[in-house]
């Protein structure tokens, strides 16, 4: 029987602090309701004192072990999606590794936003079919309020923290990654940019005091290259595996704004109980959002074995991604 590459755990870890859309009415003009109906967003999860993007990996890397019946110790290879490491360097694939005590894997973070997650299942799918890998970790997890300007209304009402994870392995087939597709568009870098902190910018006295290792997005022209991206990767990637709308048990989009969710699953004719909408509780996690939400649904029961998933993603770069999965 042919084998295929599939997903046989997954687990989820958010911060204990919450963030109401009532505490940011307290730091920046905004208001509740302004929140709620622009974005769909009543609270976040953001980290406390000393607790980075890692601890977070960490906790939902167990619980996906757990669920998959693996031991740390035989994972091959650990993909970490982030676009808030712990640290620019080294990979917090590294740290990760530490935390649970895998030492027979290899790692890397990889950096393509919110679609990161997507891209990262994408990586292991060819990893496990190739026979190079047999036990993939693919993490998404974000710290992304250490790199928010609570002072900027537009992106600080947006973003959470959170993990989400995956145990990546052989299954037999009908199971497992059907397809995967990717695409980037640099043109737009601009529209959502950390601009310093780097090599180009590296950070001192002036470029904190200007705020520029903040996060500055242009959230309107944003907005419509995402519902554009995302329809278009969903669409190709149904009409690549010859499987409609109808098919799709579940769609799990990236939760950037409910508006974009909802405008994309209108378009692709999904109706409001097949797709997975969690921003309300958690805002957006970014690479964390997709795992997290596939997370929900299996413990749930929202998902059960042979139903077909669609996830979708878009991020900086700018970039996008989706997987088609028979779970
Ligand atoms: N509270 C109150 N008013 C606000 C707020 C706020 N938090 N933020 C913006 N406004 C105001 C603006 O200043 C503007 O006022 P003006 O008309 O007086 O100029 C008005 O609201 C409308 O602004 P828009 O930018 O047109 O608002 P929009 O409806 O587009 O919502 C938002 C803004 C929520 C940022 C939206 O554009 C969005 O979600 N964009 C996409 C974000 C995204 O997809 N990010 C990428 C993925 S994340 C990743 O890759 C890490």
């Amino acid at each position: 029987m042919e084998s295929r590459a599939g997903i046989v755990g997954t687990g989820a870890a958010l911060p204990a602090r919450v963030l109401t859309n009532r505490d940011l009415e307290k730091m920046v003009d905004t208001s509740d309701e302004w929140i709620r109906t622009r974005t769909g967003i009543r609270e976040r999860r953001i980290v406390g004192p000393g607790e980075g993007c890692v601890d977070l990996a960490a906790d939902a890397s167990r619980k996906a072990l757990d669920a998959a019946q693996v031991r740390a110790s035989e994972l091959d290879l650990i993909i970490c999606a982030t676009a808030s490491p712990d640290q620019p360097l080294p990979a917090t694939a590294a740290l990760l590794q530490t935390q649970l005590g895998a030492p027979h894997a290899a790692g890397f973070d990889l950096a393509a936003a919110c679609s990161g997650f997507v891209y990262g299942l994408s990586v292991a799918d060819q990893f496990v079919r190739t026979g190079q890998a047999r036990r993939v970790l693919v993490v998404g997890a974000e710290a992304l309020s250490r790199f928010v300007d609570f002072t900027d209304r537009e992106t600080c009402v947006i973003f959470g923290d959170g993990a989400g994870a995956v145990v990546v392995a052989p299954v037999a087939a009908p199971r497992g990654v059907l397809r995967t597709r990717l695409g980037l568009n640099g043109a737009y870098a601009g529209h959502l940019q950390v601009p310093g902190g780097g090599s180009r910018e590296p950070a001192d006295a002036a470029t904190v005091r200007a705020g520029r290792h903040f996060i500055k997005m242009k959230g309107n022209e944003l907005f419509k290259v995402a519902v554009k991206s995302l329809e278009e990767v969903s669409r190709g990637i149904l009409e690549d595996a010859g499987v409609s709308a109808a098919d799709v048990k579940l769609y799990v989009p990236h939760q950037a704004n409910e508006r974009i969710t909802v405008a994309v699953a209108d378009r692709l004719g999904f109706p409001r109980e097949r797709v997975l909408s969690n921003i309300d509780r958690i805002g957006n996690t970014s690479s964390a959002s997709i795992p997290i939400g596939l997370d929900e649904a299996a413990r749930s029961g929202r998902l059960s074995a042979g139903d077909l998933v669609l996830m979708a993603a878009f991020g900086a770069g700018v970039t996008w991604a989706a997987a088609l999965v028979r779970w």
